[in-house]
């Protein structure tokens, strides 16, 4: 059966956008159960300003109190080397730079344009390879932005070779605000693999449209074979007005086990976990 690996972003993407403070040790608990379900890497945290983000203030202490499971890659994003040293000293296993195709997008996220945030990074990437910290990238609004309307597939071709030459081992392609239509993902995708091969790309759907399980198709067709995934649908993003949460982690294991393609999990922890993730929102 042809592997397909779901990145389990749950805890970090799903999570963030929550009202209600939750905490961290119900944290814990959903990703000690997420460890056991089969998955080789989990976004469990942020370290990014707690003014910007209340909910992932407590990522220091989700890192210290969670059990680790041996091979698994617990991963955190970070915004600049503030939020890298603290990622470090929390024995995060590896660490994500986050950028965006529109202009609009990163001054509502980051503060700052897409180049200086490039810049920002260009200081966590060098000491990443210097720690041996496998360092992924993020480009968000991949094809559309809440700000800026239609991104161009140039624009995140550009923000990708960028973040290639960061030394990003796999860039995840955002569409932050779960509208993106299959024909667009398409034009974006081809775009991007001029710049990066397929197997260092991952596809990261929102499914405020419910067109999340095509778009993944249409990036199966174009040889990617990560999806990150929420469990339980959770989330959105704090500053792309209007996003839903991720496509749920449940759902696109059984789309991808329908199609053939074995994703290594166990359905079983996965419902268990998409359990306790909404039962995290009600509180
Ligand atoms: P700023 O206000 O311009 O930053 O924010 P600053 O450098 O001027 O610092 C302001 C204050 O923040 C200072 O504190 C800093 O110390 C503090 P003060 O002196 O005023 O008390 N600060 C920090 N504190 C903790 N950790 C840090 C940190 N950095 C500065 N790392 C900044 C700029 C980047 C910090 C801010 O805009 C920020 O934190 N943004 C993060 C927003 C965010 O987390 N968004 C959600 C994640 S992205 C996402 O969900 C998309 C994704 O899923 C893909 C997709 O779906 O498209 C990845
Ligand atoms: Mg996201």
């Amino acid at each position: 059966m042809d592997p397909v690996e779901i990145f389990e972003v749950g805890p970090r993407d799903g999570l963030q956008n929550e009202k209600r403070l939750i905490p961290a040790v119900e944290k814990i608990a959903l990703i000690d159960l997420l460890s056991t379900a089969g998955f080789r890497r989990i976004e469990v945290a942020s370290f990014v300003s707690p003014r910007w983000v209340p909910q992932m203030a407590d990522g220091s202490e989700v890192l210290a109190g969670i059990t680790r499971v041996p091979g698994l890659s617990y991963a955190a994003l970070v915004p600049n080397m503030k939020g890298y040293d603290a990622a470090r000293s929390a024995r995060a296993d590896e660490v994500a730079i986050f950028a965006a195709a529109s202009e609009g997008f990163s001054r509502a996220n980051l503060n700052c344009s897409i180049a200086e945030s490039l810049e920002r990074f260009a200081p966590v990437a060098q000491a990443a390879r210097e720690d041996g910290l496998p360092l992924r990238g993020y480009v968000s609004c991949v094809t559309d932005c809440p700000f800026d309307g239609a991104v161009a597939p140039g624009a995140v071709a550009r923000v990708v070779a960028q973040l290639r030459d960061m030394g990003c081992y796999e860039v995840s392609l955002g569409d932050t605000l779960g509208q993106a239509r299959p024909e667009a993902v398409d034009a974006m995708l081809a775009a991007v693999l001029e710049e990066m091969p397929a197997l260092r790309l991952a596809g990261h759907f929102h499914d405020t449209s419910g067109r999340a399980l095509e778009n993944i198709d249409v990036a199966l067709g174009r040889g990617l074979r990560v999806f990150d995934a929420a469990v339980g649908g959770l989330g959105g993003c704090p500053y792309a007005p209007g996003a839903a949460g991720n496509v749920a982690t449940e759902a696109v294991h059984d789309h991808l086990t329908a199609r053939g393609h074995d994703t290594g999990l166990n359905r079983d922890l996965l419902l268990q976990a998409g359990g306790m993730a909404r039962a995290l929102r009600m509180g």
